[in-house]
């Protein structure tokens, strides 16, 4: 059957935050940020259509719904409220596949709302990073500019303050959810050190191996508050450091999901299967990280 061309599909893909450094306060009281971000090929999946006439419809389906905040707190619902007078007329018929854990370092709800800002960007024609769209989308939260992007960037400011990084290499990747949702604002409200040394330029040569290299020196400095909380996090980042191959672990955004790098995608997936029987309980993902390209294409897993 030929798809419905009312309806708009965007893919959210999670958000891994490759090094996160905390290097002061805002003025607004906001932690100041240096982050690598980068994106998976997997995440959640947002379909929205118009409706002629009526209120709008929001379901959520798919393995994490049932995690997903109904009514105001809901992050998709925000954005819908707060693209309304920029490019949505009439009802809107939205519909959430889950596919991420909620509550855990990847986007999540920052990746729903800014695929549902692309997607009303598409219906009425807008450019997503141009005019007020920009300012609605950090309005939203930290991470939802970079969730629009969806591209490999340096983050500044409150995370909002974006530098697109080119030729970033895609590399071989586990995430892995310990089953344990950390609030991001309690993790902040808990930092001992706010004073971090600053990212190191990156090489100007991207490949995979300067990348790493990069990388082994550089932290993500909510680990260890989240570990403090959340001795779950220590476990999983030990068992994925002890996995063969793996090249890199550490904790995204301000937890709890921590993922592991790998030369290759055999590496990957064969560390995947050990971790997943480690502890069934855990949610274990291979991926494909970065990339010179938007993994707003890639299709929802
Ligand atoms: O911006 P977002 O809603 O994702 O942030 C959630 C909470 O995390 C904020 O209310 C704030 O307490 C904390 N935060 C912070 N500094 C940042 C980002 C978030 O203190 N750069």
């Amino acid at each position: 059957m030929a798809a419905d061309p009312a309806v708009i599909v965007e893919t959210a893909p999670a958000k891994v935050n490759l090094a996160l450094h905390v290097v002061g306060r805002e003025a607004n009281g906001f932690h100041a940020l240096e982050t690598l971000a980068v994106f998976a090929d997997a995440g959640d999946r947002l379909s929205v259509s118009p409706i002629a006439e009526g209120a709008d419809r929001f379901t959520v389906q798919g393995p994490f719904s049932q995690d997903v905040p109904a009514g105001a707190d809901n992050l998709v619902l925000k954005a819908v409220a707060a693209m309304r007078r920029l490019a949505v007329r009439g009802g809107l018929d939205i519909e959430l596949e889950k596919h991420l854990p909620v509550a855990s370092g990847i986007g999540g709800g920052s990746a729903d709302a800014a695929a549902l800002i692309r997607a009303l960007c598409r219906m009425a024609g807008l450019n997503p990073f141009t005019g007020r769209v920009p300012g609605v989308a950090a309005w939203l939260g930290s991470d939802v500019p970079m969730c629009l992007r969806s591209q490999p960037v340096l983050a500044r400011g409150r995370g909002e303050q974006l530098e697109p990084v080119d030729d970033f290499p895609a590399l071989d990747a586990v995430l892995v959810n310990p089953g344990v949702g950390l609030r991001t604002a309690d993790i902040f409200a808990a930092l001992q050190n706010r004073d971090n040394a600053r990212l190191d330029r990156l090489p100007d040569r991207r490949t995979p191996d300067a990348v790493l290299d990069w990388l082994a020196a550089a932290r993500n400095d909510l680990e260890a508050t989240a570990i403090g909380m959340e001795p779950a996090v220590a476990r999983a980042l030990w068992l994925i450091g002890g996995t063969e191959g793996c090249r890199l672990a550490r904790m995204t955004g301000a937890g709890s999901t921590c993922f592991g790098l790998y030369a290759g995608a055999a590496e990957a997936e064969a560390a995947a299967r050990d971790l997943a029987d480690a502890d069934p309980a855990w949610w274990v993902r291979t991926v494909r990280l970065g990339g010179a390209e938007p993994q707003r294409a890639a299709a929802a897993s």
